[in-house]
């Protein structure tokens, strides 16, 4: 079907036209770098990272961890791929000798730096060193391609980056071999750490996943689940997607840069508007996103498109949106497209990333992106898409996206307003009835605020009553 045109591998926002560069990735993973900190209760200063992999997302994750405001150290055994990170200004430094790496990183730790070091080699040398010299990882993740781990996106220990090229290309099945070998290792050293305080999160990369068809030792002890969570599971689900919180942005159609500038102190005057009625709840998730926007323009990550991508739940969205819409009319600003990553509180149905803090038994139904692909619709967006990829693999997860230009009329006020009070609360009403107390939360909220907004609130029982039951 690829092949003939007629079906598209559209990942995330490029299936639906709002790709934007890597501003997207840069400001999710900053999110889920902070709140990860906040999840242990550690400030970032001072604090050690240690994630792998420097390409086209997992490159962003030491320019986060600055913007965040800790060590990062990230391992790449592409040398091409490490060099450019670096000649971008992503990375602060390259390290290809792990002794010196360890000097560097207690440096880093005597003098609370925000420092970001590349270490050019693989992971696996990187969590192994760090657990005999007994360096404390904070937070520790992965961003290799596991997805795709047979042809070129996970890279074995212990073989040049050159060899392994020509042995994965010669001869496959021991290239296999030497991967699965090497994910175990790296679960083995992963579980060091986590036995010494590390907390450890999967990064949408199936790193769990290919651990466990690896047989290494990274289940839980019933069987069924991982021994530990996935970001999204433990992180991005309860602290933002419950809440509706998820990227919103926006492309200002004249493509003029003095119209995103203009655009993005409207946007921090919506936001700091907002925030002072806002309940304690979400109180963290405003304040972050004011940070950001007050800094987007510095961190310079508008590539093409005059765009910019925030967190924001449906009041956000709306209100920001009408302000824009105010703008355009009054002839301020040009036409705007509004739109967001798929990576949401409702575009998607993943079950091994953006469901998979959906506990219900539905995170492996695709009804949440079929509905809203019809209800944005229906509401009004200008254009909507549904499409397959998405980083976690052909075949495992449905997105839909939508794009909604804005003229200034009165009919695109109107339309802003109903079709993004439907695009968020239909994905929190399902987190609502899979019984997340956030997105219950969340919900109340929005029918408060919304009296013709109607959606059934689940009942919560004790689940010690169903094992009585069986039993
Ligand atoms: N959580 C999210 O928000 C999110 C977003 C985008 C992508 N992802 C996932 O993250 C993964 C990476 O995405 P990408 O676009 O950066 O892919 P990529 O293939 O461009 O980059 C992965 C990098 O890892 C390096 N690598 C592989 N094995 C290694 C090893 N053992 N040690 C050190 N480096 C190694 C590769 O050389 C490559 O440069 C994918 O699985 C993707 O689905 C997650």
């Amino acid at each position: 079907m690829n092949a003939l045109g007629v079906s598209q591998y559209g990942q995330m926002t490029a299936g639906s036209y709002m790709y934007i560069g890597p501003q997207g990735i840069v400001h999710g993973t900053t999110i889920t770098v902070l709140n990860a900190f906040r999840k242990i209760g550690k400030s970032p200063e001072g604090n050690l990272f240690v994630t792998a992999g420097l390409g086209g997302m997992s490159g962003a994750q030491p320019k986060a961890g600055n913007i965040a405001g800790c060590i990062t150290v990230c391992a790449e055994v592409n040398p091409k791929i490490t060099q450019l990170r670096l000649d971008q200004g992503w990375i602060d430094e390259k390290l290809t000798d792990l002794d010196k790496l360890v000097a560097r990183v207690r440096l880093a730790k005597k003098n609370k730096e925000t420092v970001s070091l590349a270490y050019l080699g693989n992971i696996v040398e990187v969590w192994e060193k760090f657990d005999v010299e007994d360096i404390h990882i904070d937070l520790g993740s992965d961003q290799t391609s596991l997805h795709n781990p047979w042809a070129g996106g996970y890279y074995p220990c212990d073989i040049s980056f050159e060899d392994a090229n020509i042995m994965m290309a010669e001869n496959p099945v021991s290239f296999k071999e030497k991967v699965q070998e090497t994910i175990r290792r790296h679960a083995r050293a992963i579980n060091n750490h986590t036995a010494k305080g590390t907390y450890f999160f999967d990064y949408g990369n199936a790193f769990l996943l290919e651990a466990s068809r690896a047989g290494a030792d990274i289940m839980a002890e019933n069987g069924i689940d991982f021994r530990y969570q996935s970001y999204v599971q433990d992180i991005m689900g309860p602290m933002c997607f419950d809440y509706g919180f998820g990227p919103f942005r926006w492309v200002c159609t004249s493509g003029n840069p003095k119209d995103l500038e203009k655009t993005d102190i409207i946007a921090c005057e919506v936001l700091e508007e907002i925030k002072k009625n806002s309940p304690p709840e979400i109180q963290q998730q405003m304040a972050d996103n004011i940070q950001w926007i007050k800094g987007a323009q510095e961190n310079d990550l508008v590539v093409g498109s005059q765009a910019r991508i925030l967190y924001a739940d449906a009041e956000g969205r709306i209100k920001i949106a009408q302000a824009f819409n105010k703008a355009i009319k009054k002839g301020k600003i040009g036409p705007i497209v509004l739109g967001r990553d798929h990576h949401d509180v409702s575009g998607t149905d993943s079950p091994f990333r953006e469901t998979s803090n959906i506990y219900d038994g539905s995170s492996f139904t695709a009804d949440m992106a079929i509905q809203n692909v019809i209800g944005d619709s229906f509401r009004g967006a200008t254009w909507v898409s549904i499409h397959n990829g998405g980083g976690v693999g052909w075949g495992e997860v449905i997105n839909g996206g939508f794009g909604m230009l804005i003229d200034g009329s009165k009919a695109a006020s109107k339309r802003l307003k109903s079709m993004l009070f439907w695009d968020v609360n239909n994905g929190i009403a399902r987190r609502n009835w899979a019984r997340n107390d956030e997105a219950i939360f969340a919900i109340k909220r929005a029918m408060k605020n919304e009296k013709k907004l109607i959606v059934t609130i689940p009942n919560k029982v004790n689940p010690s009553l169903f094992e009585n039951l069986k039993n």
